[in-house]
């Protein structure tokens, strides 16, 4: 069952194995103030969800935040042929099968701007990710950025989070912490997605932050600015 996490803002959450870890992964689904659905790393479609989000209402935007949560556009594309599908910075080359209505930017689609602030989050040299904010809510939603595994995390990726010094706090891999090198710009985008003020986090693996999404924020990106 979809989780609703706020007002007009669901979640779907999925058990998936990446390098044979149990990551999970969590799709949001927002309803917009048209009422159409703006929906963001899509999990795969079966027809148990279908029903769910036709109970919500017309699927109008299929988001991939960054280059790597892509895997299930194709199949909504079909599923939902009226609906966008949105590029991310450097999917349109990785996905050429796919036909992308537009591209994401820094600044939110007209479509989602009474709803939803929009930034690239960039300073990597291997990825960029677009992260949303919605205003009503005071929710953020990412998806890589920061990863929360706790206590309710299974054994194996515990002890290895454990390792790699992320384990019991919300923070990014530090395989991809190593590829800011442009720090000012990354900084530039922590500074902007503070000054939202967000509340709530949503993010695609782990534990999601529920509240004193500000102050998890900077904490978590301590190791971008200090
Ligand atoms: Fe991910």
């Amino acid at each position: 069952m979809m989780q609703e996490v706020a007002e007009n803002i669901w979640i779907e959450e999925r058990p998936l194995k990446f390098h044979g870890l149990p990551f999970g992964t969590r799709m949001t689904v927002v309803k917009l103030t048209d009422g159409s659905l703006f929906v963001h790393s899509p999990v795969a479609l079966t027809t148990k969800l279908k029903t769910e989000i036709h109970k919500l209402g017309d699927v109008a935007h299929i988001i991939s935040p960054n280059k790597l949560h892509h895997l299930y556009m194709g199949e909504w594309q079909t599923a939902y042929p009226a609906a966008k599908i949105y590029a991310s910075p450097g999917l349109r080359k990785k996905r050429r099968d796919l036909k992308f209505s537009d591209d994401l930017t820094d600044t939110p689609d007209p479509a989602w701007a009474d709803d939803l602030d929009q930034l690239i989050f960039g300073g990597s040299f291997v990825m960029k990710e677009v992260v949303f904010f919605h205003r009503a809510s005071r929710t953020l939603l990412i998806a890589d950025l920061m990863e929360y595994f706790c206590s309710d995390t299974p054994f194996l990726l515990r002890q290895l989070t454990r390792l790699a010094g992320m384990y019991g706090r919300p923070i990014m891999p530090p395989d991809w912490r190593m590829t800011f090198w442009r720090r000012k710009t990354a900084r530039t985008a922590l500074a902007r997605m503070l000054s939202w003020h967000p509340e709530q986090i949503i993010l695609a693996h782990g534990k999601m932050i529920e509240s004193e999404g500000e102050e998890t924020l900077r904490r978590s990106f301590s190791w971008l600015t200090s």
